[in-house]
């Protein structure tokens, strides 16, 4: 298999509203970010994502970007990013940023002027039709907007402020290689890239039954026949001309057509996000996950992916809540269930994402309110759930339940009022519970979750076997242990976690050298409540 520094990285993403703000406005900025940077080298950081920092009207807190070549004022401007990119290369480090191709926001000149007649020349930049058809939106209600000054409707997969780009449109695609290249020049590392199995839509067979409820049709709207030309056509005008990294946010695309998508010989991206296990927790489980099937499912893609390309690994992003208060048990259980879900994914075969405060462990907000959310999929959640007659309780458990501000809280650095995020108030509550989770809490103690942290990435970067070696899953007869192993010629590494919070027999394995445990105290029979280690083992064993 071919070495690639980007194998050998551990990534690390930054959600910059919420990271650390150094003016004291209540919104995190790139000098925030900056003044981090020493944090995230400790903690044995290679790669910092950072998401949309883009001149942007905010409605979907910068994925709605209106201008492609600023900094959005709240943040600073390009001498901030300049210096943040320099500080990070100083440190030996690496940033790549998030590039939004599939929209622009309604404030982008682009669309100011597509919209403004049916005969500009750039109407055919966005999509333009007399009839909607009955989609939904990604975020809720219609997928297609009106515009009364033109009275035509335009094609809006996210929000209302989103419209999508129209991709069979070559001047459109040649804009924003231009501007991707000019990023590229600046010395960026790579790119995270939003939504991309979305440039893509069917149009065929259109129902035109709009009256009918609005559906979300899916399958006509990602990674749809015919999306790969475009894949690489971007890739050869752009990435493939330079060493960098590139990560493609791939809903709807399987292991099966994976090689289209980051084989080595023709892959567009070197590696995807894969969506297929979110699913696997539903606002109505309340906790846990069906392991059996995370086994499954992380296991094909593991399989499928060997050998071809290579897998970006993670259980959190800004667009989910909070893993241990989902999948874990952010109460009695919360540092050991922390713990075990980290070290079940990080030492598979892949590239691992670490999405801030997950280092820390931090749990889903206790916001109450609707007033107290701010993303604008959760505000439409609300509204559309109202409009077809659900009681506001009932929306209210599901808002609870799903909402993404779960995961953009302040990042908790320490006790202090607003958690060492900021000196004012900030922008969205900071979680009560910084007064004791937080990093100065646990920077000291070896037993913390950001202890446990720097421990994996410490053991993933001296161990070869971790980045490079086979993976094979390992049926230990018990449903909710989730182990494997990890193996090359040279040596073998068996993963054991426990996912659940009852204990179960299990002996260790002879011969073994523990390399990793996330109790104290371990029983060589058993397995404790979401216990998990990782040991050496004999290679034929
Ligand atoms: C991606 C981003 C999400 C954003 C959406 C629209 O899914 O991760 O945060 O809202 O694209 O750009
Ligand atoms: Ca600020």
């Amino acid at each position: 298999m071919n070495r690639k520094w980007w194998k050998e990285s551990v990534a690390y993403q930054v959600y910059p509203r919420s990271f650390k703000d150094s003016n004291g406005d209540g919104i995190g900025d790139l000098a925030g970010v900056t003044s981090k940077l020493n944090y995230l080298k400790e903690l044995g950081i290679d790669v910092i994502w950072i998401c949309p920092m883009y001149k942007s009207p905010n409605d979907d807190n910068g994925y709605d970007i209106s201008d492609y070549q600023e900094i959005l004022e709240e943040y600073g401007n390009m001498e901030d990013f300049d210096r943040l990119l320099d500080e990070v290369h100083k440190r030996g480090m690496k940033l790549i940023i998030d590039l939004v191709l599939n929209h622009t926001s309604d404030e982008h000149p682009w669309f100011m002027e597509s919209r403004s007649s049916k005969d500009n020349p750039k109407r055919d930049w966005y999509i333009w039709r007399d009839e909607p058809t009955n989609w939904e939106s990604i975020f809720g209600g219609p997928a297609w907007a009106y515009d009364s000054q033109t009275k035509q409707y335009y094609l809006h997969l996210f929000s209302q402020k989103q419209p999508d780009l129209n991709w069979e449109n070559p001047e459109v695609r040649k804009a924003l290689y231009e501007m991707v290249n000019w990023w590229l020049d600046k010395g960026i590392d790579g790119f995270r890239v939003d939504a991309i199995s979305h440039i893509k839509k069917d149009f065929s067979d259109m129902p035109d039954d709009i009256d009918r409820a609005y559906i979300p049709a899916w399958e006509k709207m990602m990674n749809v026949e015919g999306i790969q030309p475009l894949l690489a056509e971007l890739r050869d005008e752009t990435f493939a001309k330079y060493d960098i990294m590139t990560v493609g946010e791939a809903n709807g695309a399987s292991v099966n057509d994976i090689g289209e998508w980051i084989s080595e010989e023709d892959g567009k991206f070197n590696m995807v996000f894969q969506f297929e296990d979110m699913g696997l927790w539903s606002a109505d489980s309340k906790h846990g996950v069906d392991v059996r099937k995370l086994k499954e499912i992380r296991s094909r893609w593991q399989k499928g992916v060997e050998g071809k390309g290579w897998n970006a690994l993670f259980i959190e992003n800004h667009d989910k809540p909070r893993m241990v208060s989902t999948w874990g048990n952010d109460r009695q259980y919360w540092r050991e269930s922390a713990t075990a879900f980290a070290c079940m994914y990080f030492f598979m075969q892949g590239t691992p994402f670490i999405y801030q405060g997950q280092e820390i462990g931090m749990t889903n907000a206790p916001f109450e309110e609707i007033e107290h959310y701010n993303d604008v999929r959760t505000h439409n959640l609300y509204f559309y759930k109202r409009a077809t007659g659900m009681m506001h309780e009932d929306v209210m458990t599901l808002v609870k339940a799903t909402s993404r501000d779960h995961s953009r809280t302040p990042m908790q650095w320490d006790a202090s009022p607003y958690g060492g995020f900021s000196t004012a108030r900030p922008w969205l509550g900071v979680n009560p519970n910084h007064d004791w989770l937080n990093v100065e809490a646990q920077k000291h103690d070896p037993y913390s979750v950001l202890s446990f942290y720097k421990q994996m990435i410490w053991l993933r970067k001296h161990m070869d076997v971790l980045v490079y070696g086979r993976y094979e899953l390992v049926e230990l007869g018990h449903e909710s242990v989730f182990a494997y192993t990890r193996e090359d010629e040279h040596e073998k590494v068996l993963v054991v976690a426990n996912l659940a919070q009852h204990a179960c027999w299990w002996d260790e394995p002879e011969d073994g050298t523990l390399l990793l445990a996330n109790y104290k105290e371990i029983d060589p029979n058993q397995l404790f409540p979401y216990e998990a280690r990782v040991y050496k083992v004999k290679l034929n064993q």
